[in-house]
């Protein structure tokens, strides 16, 4: 095994697991949504080499989603909606130092 630094400043999951509406789960919200819209726009602002959006599995808060996390940091936005997504950028922005963007 080798240990290795994370490439990323910022790496974003989002939750979109779905349980099939056994129990409350992200998919039951728009975490798919949600995570194909971060990663376009991290793209679209060139953030790709510091930031990376990652789907993930269940967080471990399903009450709580849908569900977006981010690490280094430990910062965690619970009941995202689509229109949640600038305000999770502007967070991004901040940790990479790109707020103007
Ligand atoms: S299903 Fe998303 S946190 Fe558990």
């Amino acid at each position: 095994m080798k240990h290795r630094d994370t490439p990323y400043t910022c790496h974003v999951f989002v939750c979109v697991n779905d349980r099939k509406g056994e129990r409350q789960s992200c998919a039951d919200g728009v975490g798919t949504a949600i995570k194909d819209l971060l990663k376009q726009k991290v793209e679209e602002r060139g953030w790709k080499p510091q930031v990376r959006v990652s789907q993930s599995g269940c967080l471990g808060v399903c009450s709580s989603g849908p569900n977006v996390m981010i690490y280094p940091q430990k910062i965690w936005f619970g009941a995202v909606t689509v229109d949640d997504a600038e305000a999770i950028l502007a967070r991004v922005g901040e940790l990479i130092g790109r707020a103007d963007q």
